[in-house]
């Protein structure tokens, strides 16, 4: 089971949308998908087709409730959503951090560090699924943390924008310290995300960017990309003339997807 983390602390950047292209995509590959949302805004729970009232993902991660509490299959128009479970997120989840301040005796009897939660109720799940790709709120927060270390590879979509750019080497740190201190296989590839080349100042910080980092091909900024959101339709069901799907195409294929 190879469990991918989409995360950047900066807001608005693409991770619901990487979220939703890779699920969708190994989906329709034939691998059993599991989409777990930590993030409170639920965007990625509602792009499946699950909305719940209250998220027992606290629960869930505390001990308090059995994985098969949490999970439900996802909900869409295509056949690949068959393959795809979901972990819902709702408001709920805004609690996860003073949950976790008074359940503090359980949760180090359970995994030792809070950091450890997911990785632990992860491992007991490895052997249903083939892919974990888990969705992240926008701050280096619990959830971030924990999903950092319990993940093979994080996806860091990245708009080529000064603000973002320096956003990247706080999160960067993160990475450096989870790596020496938990997880020392983590992988990171950095995706340049909601691309405008023609803007001669994203062209700029592009090359910038690509100078500091070893970066993915980049996806576009595209009317077609959030019309693959409101539709609930991955971009590679558009047709080949499709930008978003040619641009997803040379991304998976970069990644080894
Ligand atoms: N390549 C793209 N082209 C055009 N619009 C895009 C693209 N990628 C994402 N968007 C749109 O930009 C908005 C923000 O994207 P998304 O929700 O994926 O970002 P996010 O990083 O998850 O945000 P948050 O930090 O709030 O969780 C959405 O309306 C989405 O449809
Ligand atoms: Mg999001």
């Amino acid at each position: 089971m190879k469990i991918i983390t989409v995360a950047n602390n900066k807001g608005g950047v693409g991770k619901t949308m990487q979220c939703f292209q890779l699920a969708s995509y190994l989906a329709n590959k034939n691998y059993k998908v599991l989409a777990i949302d930590l993030d409170s805004q639920a965007n990625l729970s509602s792009t499946l087709g699950v909305n719940v009232h209250r998220t027992l993902v606290p629960e869930w991660l505390i001990g308090d409730v059995p994985f098969e509490e949490v999970v439900v299959p996802a909900e869409g128009h295509y056949d690949f959503f068959k393959n795809l479970h979901v972990v819902p997120s709702s408001r709920h989840l805004a609690n996860l951090s003073k949950l976790l301040i008074l359940s503090e005796s359980e949760v180090r009897k359970n995994a030792g560090r809070k950091e450890r939660l997911l990785k632990q109720r992860l491992q007991k799940i490895s052997d249903f699924y083939d892919f974990v790709v888990i969705d992240t709120p926008p701050m280096l927060g619990d959830e971030m943390i924990m999903a950092l270390v319990a993940s093979d590879q994080i996806l860091i979509p990245t708009q080529a924008q000064d603000y973002s750019i320096d956003g990247l080497e706080e999160l960067m740190d993160t990475f450096e310290i989870i790596k020496e201190s938990e997880n020392p296989n983590l992988q990171f590839s950095i995706i340049p995300s909601m691309v405008n080349k023609r803007r001669k100042i994203e062209k700029v910080r592009m090359e910038e960017l690509s100078e500091s980092f070893d970066v993915t091909p980049a996806i576009r900024n595209l009317v077609e990309m959030q019309e693959s959101i409101s539709l609930k339709k991955p971009i590679f069901l558009m047709g080949k003339s499709s930008k978003g799907k040619q641009d997803y195409v040379d991304l998976w294929e970069s990644l080894g997807f």
